[in-house]
């Protein structure tokens, strides 16, 4: 029989990986495993270059790694040896049949419960880390709950909310845990097993439970809200373009007002990663499927602005550099979705990049830790319009224009005179996070077009 204090989690991607290695720091008295089909990622995990890039992931994991943290792709074993099971695997939009385009494609999620009910032979917990439609628990139980082994099964569900590029800090320090269960006997003991595992570093008030529809509907809710805080203020950004009002300091205006608060208000080329554009899609399908078009009209034109957003932003170079950018070498600073992640899932840049090489355009991407799936996002077909490279100044030499798309410090910090003098002229700049001091950059010489405020051109 498998110790209660054996944790297993089946998948180890951006959540599975960090989260685990924060459970396993703060519950030493734990054995925390977590699996993977994908060998390659296991065998990054248990070495020093892990497979996602997360500032202070690498110190958690050596301080825990071998003592009560493993890596293994037996998922078998792994069941097998494991009293508590949390399952991060992925759950992308389906991109067939019905559905496609907004359902959440649970067939990695049904596998995983198949294989579960395959190996375990004595009950467990398990729980929901991926974000999932609201009543899939309801089927994960079906799955489970119904075999000829006599043995059951509580599943619950712990959505996560931590955010790429702090991820250990947002574990460390979560504005809250959420727990949902089933409100009978059995389902409160099992909450009350995982409650203790976050209580070792996560105060009491901070760990909600709920029942277990309301858990699933939180983590939707609270994504769709954050993104559409993002495509309200870039629905305002166009407006401020059009009449000389400046949107950071419509931002500062609106955020001030308690009632509204100041995060999320920063208007960019858009929202990227891997869940805001998924999550809102599912619940527009969600709404729709029950009967709600109204509902999923709302949501959907969150995503919908997002879009407009990106290709505005396109829009705008082609128009400030003569309507034309065929054979011009475009410098790319930043090609993750945010600063301080390789991930590039849903990153604006994408469809940016699209956009520009379908204009015929040179585009050269530079970005401190993205470059690899930069390269495997674009593929080979396009490879002579393409370049890479690391040093942004040397992605700047000969450049006809710069375009911002990631917030990463360094961009912040460099030497735009020498960069200018490096650069075609007239010479460019496209602000697509508003990190740069545009009017100095306008007085070294550049034409600078930020978002939601007026282009300054020297012609
Ligand atoms: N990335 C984020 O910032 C974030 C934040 C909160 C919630 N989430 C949610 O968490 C879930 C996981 O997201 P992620 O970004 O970690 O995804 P990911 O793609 O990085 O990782 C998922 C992993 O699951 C593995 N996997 C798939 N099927 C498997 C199986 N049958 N057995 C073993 N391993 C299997 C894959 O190989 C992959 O490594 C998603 O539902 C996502 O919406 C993500």
């Amino acid at each position: 029989m498998s110790s209660k204090k054996t944790i297993l989690c089946i998948g180890a991607g951006y959540v599975g990986g960090p989260t685990m290695a924060m459970i396993a720091l703060k519950n030493p008295d734990y054995k925390v495993t977590v699996v993977d089909i994908n060998a390659d990622r296991i065998n990054a995990w248990n070495s020093d270059n892990l497979p996602i890039y997360e500032p202070n992931l690498l110190d958690v994991v050596k301080k825990v790694r071998g003592k009560n943290l493993f890596f293994s792709t037996d998922v078998t074993l792994g069941i097998k040896d494991s009293y508590i099971i949390f399952v991060s695997v992925n759950t992308p939009t389906k991109n067939f049949g019905h559905g496609a385009g907004y359902a959440a494609d649970l067939q990695f999620w049904e596998k995983t419960a198949r294989q579960i009910l395959h190996s375990s032979d004595e009950n467990k917990i398990i729980i929901e880390k991926s974000t999932l439609p609201v009543r899939t628990a309801e089927a994960m139980e079906s799955i489970l709950n119904f075999n000829e082994k006599g043995i059951s099964f509580d599943v619950l569900s712990n959505p996560e909310f931590l955010a790429e590029g702090t991820a250990i800090k947002d574990l460390e320090n979560p504005d809250r845990v959420l727990i949902g269960s089933r409100e009978t006997e059995s389902g409160r003991r099992a909450r009350e097993e995982i409650v203790k595992i976050y209580s070792s570093w996560v105060s009491e008030e901070q760990i909600l439970t709920s029942n277990v529809w309301s858990t699933e509907l939180s983590k939707l809710t609270a994504n769709a809200f954050l993104a559409q805080r993002i495509s309200s203020i870039n629905s305002i950004s166009a407006i401020c373009e059009k009449t000389e009002a400046d949107v950071d300091e419509v931002a500062r205006a609106v955020g001030t007002d308690s009632r509204i608060g100041a995060k999320f208000l920063k208007a960019s080329v858009g929202f990227g990663g891997s869940c805001f554009k998924k999550d809102i899609l599912n619940l527009v399908y969600l709404s729709r499927h029950y009967g709600l078009s109204e509902v999923g009209d709302y949501w959907e034109s969150v995503v919908k602005m997002n879009e407009y957003q990106e290709k505005r932003f396109v829009l705008n170079m082609l128009k400030e550099m003569f309507n034309t950018i065929s054979g011009k070498r475009i410098a790319i600073f930043g090609f993750a979705f945010k600063a301080d992640t390789g991930d590039i899932r849903e990153s604006p840049a994408i469809y940016i990049v699209k956009t520009l090489l379908e204009e015929m355009a040179n585009v050269v991407i530079t970005d401190p830790q993205a470059i690899n799936n930069a390269k495997i996002e674009l593929g080979e077909t396009l490879d002579d319009k393409v370049s890479y490279c690391t040093d942004p100044y040397e992605a700047a030499n000969n450049a006809h224009a710069i375009a911002i798309l990631t917030e990463w410090d360094i961009y912040k910090k460099l030497d735009y005179k020498a960069i200018l003098q490096t650069m075609q002229k007239p010479a460019f700049i496209f602000d697509g996070r508003n990190i740069l001091n545009h009017k100095e950059l306008f007085k070294l010489g550049y034409n600078v077009t930020p978002i939601g405020k007026p282009s300054l051109r020297h012609f």
